[in-house]
C-alpha cells in the first residue's frame, strides 16, 4: 500500500536539503506517514526515572503538557517531578518544532503548537468504549476540541526502553475512507453546535467540518465489518525511531506499544502546498457544500 515512505534524517537540528524537504512535504500531504529509522528521542539519564506507567494519574491515559504556559496534567507526583516531567516535554516541544520548521520552510509562519504528550500505559489489552478505542481505524477528530478546519499533524517518538516497538496499521486513503463514510453521518440539529459552544462542552465552536470530521471518526470505529476487513498495512515503530503524519487524514490504529512522545501541531489550509488533498476540501466535495464559513 506504500502507505509509509522512509527519510534519512537523524537531527532534530540540522537543515534538510531542498530535495528532502519536497519529497517530504509531497507524501505528507498526500496523507503518507513520514518514518525516521534513524531519529531517536534521547533521554537524559535522569529522565529514564519517568518510564513507568505509575506517572500517569487516575485512569489517565496520557500526560499532558502546554509549552505556551507550562501547564502539565494527567501526572501523579511532587511538584519537583512534575516540574522534572515538564522540562522533558518541553525539550520534545522544542525539537519537534525545530525538525518541522526544518523539514517544511513553507510551513513555518502558520505552524501552531499545540499539546505534547507522553503516553507510558500499554496499549494492548486496555479497555475503553468504542470512541476512545484507538485499537480501531480511524481519523483523528475530538469531541471537544474542533479545529475549524485545521490540520492536525502530529509528530510521535518511540522512548521503550525495552526494546518495545509501537504496533500501527495504516488503512486506505481518505478520499475512499470519506466516500464510504460521510452519508451515514446525520445531518447535525439546527443550534446544537452553538449550544455547545456556549455551554463549554466544546471549546469553541463545532464546524460543520467537524462535526462531518467527528461523524467518520465514530461511523468507521463503529463498523466492526469495515475494521476487520478494509485494506490495512501492518508497521511496527521500533525503539528509538520517529514517524509523523496528518492524523486528520492518514486513516491509523494502535495495537500495542508503552512510553510514546507525541507533540500536536495544527495548521491552516491555505498553508498547504495541495489544499486539494485537505480533508476539508474533500469533504466538502463529497458532502457538496461548503463546510466551514472561515477555514482557519
Ligand atoms: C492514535 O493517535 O490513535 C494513537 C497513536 C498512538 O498512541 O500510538
Ligand atoms: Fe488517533
Amino acid at each position: 500500500m506504500n502507505s509509509i515512505i522512509e527519510l534519512p534524517g537523524d537531527s532534530w537540528t540540522q537543515a534538510v536539503p531542498a530535495e528532502a524537504q519536497d519529497r517530504a512535504i509531497d507524501n505528507l500531504e498526500e496523507g503518507r506517514v513520514l518514518y525516521f529509522p534513524h531519529l531517536a528521542f534521547a533521554l537524559l539519564p535522569e529522565e529514564e526515572a519517568f518510564l513507568r506507567p505509575t506517572w500517569s494519574s487516575g485512569g489517565a491515559k496520557n500526560i499532558g503538557f502546554e509549552r505556551e504556559t507550562g501547564k502539565i496534567w494527567g501526572v501523579s507526583g511532587s511538584e519537583t517531578e512534575k516540574a522534572a516531567l515538564s522540562q522533558m516535554l518541553r525539550r520534545y516541544a522544542d525539537s519537534t518544532r525545530e525538525l518541522l520548521l526544518n523539514l517544511f520552510p513553507t510551513y513555518a509562519a502558520s505552524l501552531m503548537q499545540a499539546r505534547t504528550s507522553f503516553r507510558p500505559i500499554e496499549i494492548a489489552g486496555r479497555s475503553s468504549s468504542y470512541r476512545k478505542d484507538d485499537t480501531r481505524l480511524h481519523v483523528d477528530a475530538f469531541p471537544s476540541r474542533p479545529t475549524g478546519g485545521r490540520r492536525i499533524l502530529r509528530v510521535f517518538s518511540n522512548v521503550n526502553p525495552e526494546g518495545k516497538p509501537r504496533c500501527w496499521r495504516i488503512g486506505e486513503g481518505f478520499r475512499e475512507y470519506a466516500q464510504r463514510f460521510a452519508s451515514r453521518v446525520a445531518s447535525p440539529i439546527p443550534a446544537s453546535r452553538f449550544l455547545l459552544s456556549l455551554t463549554g462542552v466544546t471549546k469553541g465552536y463545532r464546524s460543520l467540518y467537524d462535526h462531518y470530521m467527528l461523524g467518520l471518526h465514530d461511523q468507521g470505529k463503529l463498523d466492526s465489518e469495515y475494521q476487520r476487513q478494509s485494506p490495512q498495512e501492518p508497521f511496527a515503530f521500533p525503539p528509538q525511531t520517529t514517524w509523523m503524519c496528518f492524523t486528520d487524514q492518514a486513516l491509523h490504529a494502535v495495537d500495542s506499544g508503552q512510553y510514546l512522545l507525541e507533540q500536536t501541531f495544527h495548521l491552516p489550509r491555505a498553508a498547504l502546498r495541495r489544499p486539494e488533498l485537505s480533508p476539508l476540501t474533500v469533504l466538502e466535495e463529497i458532502v457538496g457544500r461548503p463546510l466551514c464559513a472561515r477555514p482557519r
